[in-house]
């Protein structure tokens, strides 16, 4: 199979993921084709998690059908970073070193990594000690590293203070101009989970909103902000913007 933009890199028909006998997606249809930047969104317990570990390759679903192009490399970025009680540059590494790259290559590419989410200077600090901030930065470094053709993300900046948010926000604002490391006919796709509906705005090309599992609206982001949208998407919109 080729990785040809108009590929789709997920095809979901009809995904339902059930734990017990909590629905957390309902017959979710859905094609995401490289480039785009989807946005999920919608209340909490909506499936916005349950959707990106689907697409991760992490959920096991209980009904329909999933296709994930398997040439793309993907990496994903959790609610919460887990760091490993080790130096930042070693967290980075790490990722690299067991995708088979020599650990002193690993080493250095990971100091360059860190560069570029400013935190070259902390290199050496354990990580465990580092801010909330700086540790969804390593995170975001420790996913760049790897060169991903899909970046998932869930709720990267909930817990950062506007300044670190700014910051966040601006590098995968980079990432989703980059492109893959099969070269720039691949263009990151980048998929999303966000609160913060200014966020949305700003970074994503599409909108999904889920409610109680299920996709209510799938639109591109200006429709969503500017259209006619469902009445329980619209009222969470205004909800959300106050
Ligand atoms: N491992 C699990 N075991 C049992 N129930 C789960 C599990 N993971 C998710 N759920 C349930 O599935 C539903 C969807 O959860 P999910 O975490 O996907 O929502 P979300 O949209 O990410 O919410 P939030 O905005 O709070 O992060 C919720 O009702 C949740 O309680
Ligand atoms: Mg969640």
């Amino acid at each position: 199979m080729s990785g040809a933009p108009s590929t789709a890199w997920a095809d979901l028909r009809q995904v339902t993921v059930r734990y017990g006998r909590v629905p957390a997606l309902e017959q979710v249809t859905l094609r995401i084709t490289p480039g785009e930047r989807v946005a999920l969104v919608g209340a909490n317990g909506s499936g916005k998690s349950t959707l990106l570990r689907v697409l991760n390759g992490l959920a096991g679903t209980q009904a329909g059908g999933l296709h994930c192009d398997a040439t793309l490399r993907q990496a994903m970025l959790f609610q919460r970073p887990h760091m490993l009680r080790t130096s930042a540059q070693n967290n980075v590494a790490l990722g690299l070193w067991l995708r088979g790259t020599r650990w002193r290559d690993a080493r250095l590419q990971a100091l360059t990594a860190l560069q570029r989410v400013g935190l070259r200077d902390i290199a050496a600090q354990n990580a465990r000690t580092l801010s909330g901030g700086q540790q969804q930065r390593v995170a975001l470094a420790r996913a760049w590293a790897l060169r991903p053709d899909v970046l998932l993300l869930d709720e990267p900046t909930a817990s950062l203070d506007p300044h670190a948010k700014r910051e966040v926000e601006a590098l995968m604002a980079d990432f989703a101009a980059s492109h893959g490391a099969a070269g720039p006919a691949h263009p990151v796709t980048m998929v999303f989970s966000s609160h913060n509906l200014g966020q949305v705005k700003r970074l994503a090309s599409r909108v999904i909103y889920l409610e109680h599992g299920r996709l209510v609206a799938d639109l591109p982001v200006h429709d969503f902000f500017n259209g006619p949208l469902p009445e329980a998407a619209r009222l969470f919109v205004k909800g959300e913007l106050g």
